[in-house]
């Protein structure tokens, strides 16, 4: 591995690592690229202004050098359907071509690539006629999946879905993101219909290489409560915690899903993903304290508080590195490998984010030295980019984009990433 020459200040108290651990960086197509063809463009003016966001599509090849420069040994990305499918029955080969030479160019690098095969955009198409709630989403999904998988070469990593419920809670809980319904009932629906979508596309892609390693990336949070003598922001603690981090898990080991919210019944959907899993990719970022609220939607309101004392991120998240070795701690109940499929924090300021960076990765390293099997992090992510409904000034890379020129700027973070890497790595 290349990166910043401290190979002479390694101390056998660093090797928590082992040698095959992904140093990786993670990105989503849609996020760098947008699509012309996807839900999402339409959804928010800003990608009226700039629908190629930072041209990535056009720029890859200079991207791709940059991950090498980094000194990554992993490169997160995904496929973007509504270019490879912009029509119901249109397949372009030009576009399944384009990422195949992303692969081939990260495998020059020696770089391992994780592809993700939906990370939360969907062809328009897809979208007004087979939303994620109607069966129809599954026959169209995973033929997607089947001629994809047959046709790229090189992959070994998949993740089918990107943070399955904040598809849910966003586009049919709170309506701010495609579909844009408000409708628990098909919000169900949604959750059955998308995991018998992974799965299938679990076996899809186990039948042609038994040897794939397949996992879904499932952002974990650490929920508090507001005011800690008060019951019921307890309660909704309580509530999110299991929803959000423990329903999920639980769903994988028995094939169940149980929905349960206080004084209520428990819903229990039975979802064919039992043990499909070869990994379990999570995202982590932040957390989130609960108030109990009757003036707001289904009572809750969700603050950020600066608890710890690094400040709040561009986009209001508290910095609690703790709570990563918390999720994982609780995800390795799964006995299997964990890979942190994205981290990372969203500031202009460079020296934050390598803080931010560091105090994760020391967590990590933390976690292997207690015994947690974590085989991978990855930071999000590469360059500046488009985040969801937040527009270009979230800052999360670790080159800056001008969004004028389109230039790619290294900032002291890239520097500290890769210095990161090369004194944690084994020799
Ligand atoms: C995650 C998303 C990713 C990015 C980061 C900041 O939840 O998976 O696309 O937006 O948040």
């Amino acid at each position: 591995m290349t990166g910043g020459g401290t190979q002479g200040r390694v101390t056998a108290k660093t090797k928590a690592f082992p040698s095959d651990f992904q140093w990786g960086v993670a990105t989503s197509a849609f996020q760098l690229e947008g699509s012309p063809h996807a839900d999402w463009t339409n959804w928010d003016a800003i990608l009226r202004e700039n629908p190629a966001i930072t041209d990535h599509y056009s720029l890859y090849k200079e991207d791709l050098a940059l991950l090498k420069h980094l000194g990554v040994n992993a490169y997160r990305f995904s496929i973007e359907w509504s270019r490879i499918q912009p029509h119901e029955n249109a397949w372009d080969h030009e576009a399944v071509a384009h990422y195949q030479e992303i692969i081939d160019i990260l495998r020059s690098y020696g770089i391992e690539p994780m592809v993700t095969l939906h990370h939360f955009t969907n062809p328009l198409w897809f979208t007004a006629k087979y939303p994620w709630h109607e069966d129809g989403s599954i026959v169209k999904f995973t033929g997607y999946v089947e001629r994809l998988v047959a046709e790229l070469t090189g992959v070994k990593y998949w993740l089918t879905f990107n943070e399955p419920y904040v598809i849910l809670l966003g586009g049919y809980l709170e309506g701010c993101t495609p579909p844009g319904l408000r409708d628990a009932a098909k919000a169900l629906a949604a959750l059955k219909n998308i995991f018998t979508c992974h799965g299938r596309a679990y076996d899809i892609i186990h039948d042609r290489d038994a040897d794939a390693q397949v996992s879904i990336a499932h952002n974990m949070s650490v929920f508090a409560p507001w005011k800690k003598w008060n019951p019921f922001d307890r309660i909704l603690k309580k509530t999110a915690n299991f929803f959000y981090n423990h329903s999920i898990i639980n769903a994988f080991q028995t094939g169940v899903f149980v929905v349960k919210f206080p004084f209520t019944r428990a819903v229990e959907i039975a979802v064919p993903i039992k043990g499909k899993l070869d990994f379990f990719g999570v995202n982590y970022y932040t957390r989130i304290h609960l108030r109990f609220n009757p003036f707001k939607k289904m009572g809750v309101e969700l603050r950020h508080l600066d608890l710890d004392g690094h400040g709040l991120t561009n986009i209001g998240w508290e910095v609690h590195p703790r709570g990563l070795e918390k999720v994982l701690r609780y995800a390795s109940r799964l006995n299997l490998p964990l890979i942190i499929t994205e981290n990372g924090i969203a500031t202009h300021d460079a020296q934050r984010k390598a803080d931010y960076m560091k105090r994760h990765v020391d967590v990590v390293e933390r976690c292997l030295r207690n015994g947690i099997d974590v085989r991978g992090y990855y930071y999000w992510t590469l360059i500046d980019n488009y985040e969801w409904l937040q527009g270009l000034d979230a800052r999360f890379g670790l080159y800056r984009v001008d969004f004028n020129t389109l230039k790619r700027i290294p900032t002291p973070a890239a520097n500290y990433y890769s210095y990161l890497i090369s004194s944690r790595s084994q020799l």
